[in-house]
């Protein structure tokens, strides 16, 4: 892994979004090491505690305590996230929760993480996420709340989503729906996508620029840990 990131980092503009994916996803001390001329005062720790709650596996990564102070770049970062159809099974008054994992849900656990900054390049602390999916057969709770939940970003306007890759249903590729709503502000509602997703293509409301960045699983020991994805939503703040 630090060969592959040092490779990366050698060979490649360093962006924003790579630095933020770097600095959730490697060990601390590496990270700390990468980043380090560039990123001053940045403090990380490792996060023991994203074990499922349902019998799913343990935590998958790094989390971070304080994130990078983002600089605007050449990133398309500052660009607003794209608005996308709510659908017909959004439930109102979700329950803020993290993690979307408990007994009766089950499939492959994911772990979705990034941030929400304004298109002038700052964190958004305190911004409202409410997501809500579909199970592992595809299939919504409209009379409850199973997959659904809010929860707020932290001072660094960090977010992260425990939860399970949602099944397909006919008509759609792989996704999974978010509100997502600046302090003060309207909510920006919008789906967040899979990397090579077979009906990808053929989706007519897919968009490439909502796929989540997915992270490489090396050998079966990782995959059995689960997927990891990186997201990052940009708000326009009035
Ligand atoms: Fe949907």
């Amino acid at each position: 892994m630090e060969c592959m990131i040092l490779d990366t980092m050698a060979n490649t503009t360093l962006t924003r979004r790579r630095l933020h994916h770097l600095a959730l996803s490697v060990p601390a001390p590496l990270a700390l090491t990468l980043l380090g001329g560039r990123m001053a005062g940045v403090t990380l720790a490792q996060s023991a505690d994203a074990t499922a709650t349902s019998g799913a596996t343990p935590g998958v990564a790094a989390t971070p305590v304080l994130a990078p102070t983002p600089a605007c770049s050449d990133d398309d970062d500052d660009e607003a996230t794209l608005e996308q159809t709510e659908g017909p099974y959004f439930t109102p008054n979700s329950p803020e929760r993290a993690s979307l994992l408990e007994p009766g849900v089950e499939g492959t656990k994911l772990v979705v993480t990034g941030y929400v900054y304004s298109t002038d390049c700052q964190p958004i602390e305190g911004a409202l996420l409410d997501f809500w999916q579909a199970d592992n057969d595809g299939e919504y709770d409209n009379a409850g709340y199973t997959l659904r939940g809010h929860q707020f970003t932290d001072k660094d306007g960090r977010y992260e989503l425990t939860t399970i890759v949602p099944g397909l249903y006919p008509g759609r590729t792989r996704h999974i729906h978010v509100k997502v709503q600046a302090p003060n502000q309207p909510a920006l509602t919008t789906q967040l996508y899979f990397p090579d997703e077979p009906s990808n293509d053929s989706d007519g409301i897919f968009d490439p620029s909502l796929v989540m960045d997915l992270q490489e699983r090396d050998d079966e020991a990782e995959r059995e840990e689960g997927a990891l994805g990186f997201f990052t939503y940009v708000l326009e703040v009035a």
